[in-house]
């Protein structure tokens, strides 16, 4: 039997991670396009030390109960809501995500999310495409300005700071949130007000969610929030597909109780093809692309396979979700400092 710490790796990541998992353990890569089924992950971690997975593989207690060696598991993104932290914990199992490294792109999508629907770009180019561009018209295609106007940050953390840095600094943006903890840097550096959810959703003009998925936040946006926005709103979510109640959310757009929202997570993902949402001129959706560029995801992976290799050598990780999980590591007794 081989020395080296077993793992099963659920997708293939950049080289810059994956070839260093692959030198310090004996890995097993899936290759596919889609996930992995769950069923199959949890025969594939049968004897391993570690996993790394991403956010469209369900990590619950049924799947560690399948893996009585794991040590780590190694969620390739922030969000660590398709993992069962407190059931891991209750293992001694260490969870890392990767903070810090997509902050910049989170940010970057979302305001261009933000733009495209404020100015309704998709609806124009596909009008364009499609051959409908007759002449220049005074009263087409009529948007909403993002100067001067005021932002509502849902969840101050680090990507809702740097979507508010862009609102303020580029467009001379007011900046309110509501966070549950104050973010004293943000409203030092930008002048940002917290104030509480509904007087967020009555006073901005764009409101953009940066919230963490969990049992208390999802459904956050429901149709009772939404008719509290002005007519003129745009909502974006760059966050995670079920803190909104997607049929409130298509309702608003149909009955213009809101202008237009940008979405970059859906709930299921994908939608139905069928879906009403793809079809709404005023709704932009991606394909969940906020941290698709090259150095985000290189650096999601280096982190990524920092936390893996730390995680089956009994050393802390470098982004450790449940520090806690401390000195009752799984087969490492005594090993984390
Ligand atoms: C994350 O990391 O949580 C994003 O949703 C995907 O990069």
């Amino acid at each position: 039997m081989s020395a080296r710490p077993s793992v099963f790796v659920t997708r293939r990541i950049p080289a810059v991670g994956l070839d260093r998992i692959v030198a310090a353990c004996e890995a097993e890569v899936w290759p596919e396009q889609l996930p992995p089924p769950y069923e199959l992950i949890r025969k594939k971690i049968a004897n391993c030390d570690g996993l790394v997975s991403l956010l469209t593989d369900r990590v619950d207690e049924n799947l560690l109960d399948a893996a009585p060696r794991l040590k780590v598991v190694s969620n390739f993104a922030v969000g660590f809501n398709n993992v069962d932290v407190p059931a891991a914990t209750a293992r001694g199992i260490a969870v890392g995500n990767t903070p810090g490294a997509l902050t910049d792109a989170t940010a970057d999508l979302a305001f261009a999310l933000l733009l495209a629907a404020a100015r309704r770009v998709p609806e124009s180019v596909i009008d364009a495409r499609a051959g409908k561009w007759k002449t220049w018209e005074p009263l087409g295609y009529l948007g909403q300005d993002l100067h001067g106007k005021t932002l509502g940050i849902v969840g101050m953390g680090r990507i809702g700071y740097a979507l508010a840095k862009r609102g303020h600094g580029g467009w001379d943006m007011n900046v309110l949130y509501h966070d549950e903890i104050a973010n004293a840097k943000a409203e030092a550096d930008f002048g940002a007000r917290r104030v509480d959810l509904p007087e967020l959703l009555r006073e901005s003009d764009f409101v953009s969610v940066h919230a963490s998925l969990t049992d208390s936040s999802r459904g956050l946006f429901g149709a009772k929030q939404f008719a509290l926005m002005k007519k003129t709103a745009v909502f974006i979510n760059t966050a995670r597909g079920p803190l909104v109640d997607q049929k409130a959310l298509v309702a608003a757009l149909k009955s213009g109780t809101i202008f237009a929202a940008g979405l970059d997570v859906t709930e299921p993902e994908p939608p139905d093809a069928a879906d009403e949402l793809l079809r709404l001129p005023n709704c932009v959706v991606a394909p969940h692309i906020a941290s698709a560029t090259f150095s985000t995801r290189n650096g999601m992976a280096e982190i990524c396979a920092d936390n893996l290799i730390a995680g089956v050598t009994g050393k802390p990780l470098r982004a450790w979700v449940n520090p806690e999980v401390g000195y009752q590591r799984r087969n490492n007794p005594g090993t984390s400092k």
